[in-house]
């Protein structure tokens, strides 16, 4: 019989829809695909390589992922599996299951009316073995000198710590997308708090639940018995209900063992994020827990990191109570200028913040051992304190075993109304520059928390583009050329003298500019960035937000850090300070400086590129 090609088609593909449900992929992708209904597909290991990529479609729902290994399930991954377009791929490291059997049974979530539908997804022709995942930084919108993940979502940094030179910080990942899901801790590390070096992922989900943000400790003295100098690390198990684990290191913060007691504080209510650090006047551990939907933290104590004691709780009806308390810090500081120590009472919240979604708020005090008892204002009421006025700082917290007194701390880069949404793609979210705390007595009799670029900073820098020393400024307008990158540091003296305003503006060729205004007569500055670049991607974005200066005779010293997608203003050593994202489609070129009437002075400005990753 004499065969057409009209006939041969449909002949072939009955055989494939009919007799057998494996297709092999036609390129060697090392994979077999089985699909075995509407909604349940069958991934088998067939070749080697290091990676297994999944191709991801973002605005798809997620995909349950169970990885079997022998027949045994190891883990489970929510992933994004593309349906009609992949926007990128992310890698499951296959190394730990070399020359093992493994096969991914996986459960879509989207309604289908036939197998012959769900083989239409374009996951199944894409998902292959590889031996390599490019991780080369090549999105418009990825820092310059920032902290990212290599690729994938982040928010909060946690668990930091800082050993033998090291600093350690991790961050809540998503290391199967750039959307919140699989919460795990991510793992970089820093010798300077400039360049950070990527590592494998520290803690993942387990049986008992998500990673969520906690805290790590050098165990000095052996206290849990896990040896001298091991990391002790308690993190927040969340699943239908949060309770808190130990994970515990012995090389230095690369892996973690999971205590098998876990978990090992457990409550009848919401809590999480546990930071802990150790009270050399009481001699114990002090912990503290975000009992997020009552607005208070919970004071625990503890001989051991094992086993902890509620002491006191703190914060019902104080502060800000608008949105859910999340991960707190406490520390102790000198009072500048003083001989005065208070304690910092770190509470991050979400919503609430002064405008709009998250923000981190904090109480001066005083701490005995077990209770926080904060400070009040002339009318006895506990004022509301925000670390940065900008609207990208968030679940800010500190390295512990810092160096020299230090108190270095770090936050996440973005803000929950719509950290989801901003224009990038390969990752999702920047940590904010490193900055060091310090108290300082401001004019109205209160303590304030000044939080200044850490002084490794400086090594950023790379070439003076412009340094003058005093510039005369009234309402007619001084420009002066950034660097072509637009990635810069930017230095200058305010002196408003006459002027009641004096406008600091950057902005680019397509009309887009940022405007920060220093107002000496309410002593305020604000950054309005309702036409800095992309801002659509969410009502919540275009905003102007303003911070109280403190100063009190008109002079301000400004440090700014421009990079790709954020800005970062210092204002006298930290006292006041805002950090917003920003999205310009070319970068700033132009600084822009004049008053809004009267006349100014401008001294020491300077203008810095730097190196670049
Ligand atoms: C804060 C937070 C924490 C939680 C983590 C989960 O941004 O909500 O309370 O541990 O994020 O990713």
């Amino acid at each position: 019989m004499k065969l057409t090609v009209k006939k041969v088609i449909p002949f072939f593909m009955a055989l494939l829809s009919m007799n057998s449900p494996m297709i092999t992929n036609a390129k060697d992708t090392g994979v077999k695909i089985e699909h075995l209904g509407v909604n349940n597909t069958l991934v088998r290991i067939t070749g080697d390589g290091k990676y297994l990529l999944l191709p991801i479609q973002e605005s798809n729902d997620d995909a349950r992922i169970n990885l079997l290994v022998n027949g045994d399930y190891k883990k489970v991954i929510n992933a994004r599996l593309a349906k009609s377009k992949i926007d990128y791929f992310v890698p499951v490291d296959m190394a730990p299951y070399k020359n093992e059997d493994v096969v991914l049974t996986i459960v879509t979530s989207q309604g289908r009316n036939s197998v012959r539908e769900a083989k239409e997804d374009a996951c199944w022709k894409n998902i292959m073995l590889s031996d390599t995942f490019d991780t080369s930084n090549r999105e418009k919108y990825r820092p310059a000198f920032h902290h990212t993940p290599l690729y994938g979502w982040m928010n909060d940094p946690n668990g930091m710590f800082y050993k033998d030179g090291v600093w350690h910080l991790y961050y809540q990942y998503n290391p199967y997308g750039s959307k919140w899901q699989n919460l795990s801790w991510g793992h970089s590390t820093s010798t300077d708090l400039v360049n950070w070096e990527s590592h494998p992922t520290a803690i993942e989900p387990n049986g008992l639940g998500m990673v969520f943000s906690g805290s790590s400790v050098v165990d000095r003295n052996n206290s849990a018995g896990f040896g001298k100098d091991a990391i002790v690390a308690l993190y927040t198990s969340a699943d239908i209900s949060q309770t808190q684990s130990l994970a515990w290191s012995n090389d230095n913060g690369e892996t973690f063992n999971i205590y098998p007691g876990n978990p090992i504080i457990t409550l009848e209510s919401e809590a999480r994020d546990p930071n802990m650090f150790w009270d050399e006047n009481h001699k114990c551990w002090v912990l503290l827990l975000a009992h997020a939907l009552e607005h208070e933290m919970l004071i625990f104590t503890s001989p051991d990191l094992k086993s902890w004691t509620l002491q006191s709780r703190f914060g019902k009806g104080l502060g800000s109570q608008d949105g859910v308390w999340e991960c707190p810090d406490l520390f102790e500081l000198p009072v500048e200028g003083t001989d005065e120590k208070k304690w910092v009472l770190i509470c991050n919240i979400n919503p609430g913040g002064p405008f709009g979604g998250s923000a981190t708020q904090y109480f001066i005090g005083d701490f005995d051992g077990k209770t926080f008892t904060p400070d009040t204002d002339a009318n006895g009421n506990v004022p509301t304190k925000w670390l940065d006025y900008g609207k990208d700082h968030y679940a800010t917290v500190s390295w512990s075993d810092t160096p020299d007194n230090r108190r270095t701390v770090i936050g996440w880069m973005s803000n929950w109304q719509y950290a989801a949404e901003v224009p990038t793609m390969q990752f999702r979210s920047a940590n904010t520059l490193p900055r060091e705390m310090g108290l300082f007595k401001a004019a109205d009799g209160q303590i304030y928390a000044s939080s200044a670029p850490s002084p490794e900073l400086t090594a950023m820098r790379d070439k003076l583009t412009v340094k003058s020393a005093k510039i005369a400024l009234s309402a007619k307008p001084k420009n002066f050329n950034l660097p072509s990158d637009g990635i810069c540091e930017i230095l200058m003296d305010i002196e408003a003298n006459k002027a009641k305003e004096v406008n600091i503006e950057l902005k680019n060729s397509k009309g887009e500019n940022v405007t920060m205004i220093y107002n000496a007569e309410s002593k305020t500055m604000s950054f309005d960035r309702t036409n800095s670049g992309l801002i659509d991607f969410s009502q919540d974005f275009p905003a102007v937000t303003v911070t109280p200066t403190y100063e009190t005779d008109g002079k301000i010293g400004l440090r700014l850090f421009i990079d790709r997608s954020s800005i970062e203003l210092f204002g006298n050593d930290g006292r006041f300070v805002m950090t917003n994202l920003v999205f310009p489609t070319s970068p700033y070129s132009t600084l822009s400086l004049k008053t809004n009437g009267g006349k100014a002075k401008i001294l020491n400005l300077k203008i810095y590129s730097l190196k670049t990753k």
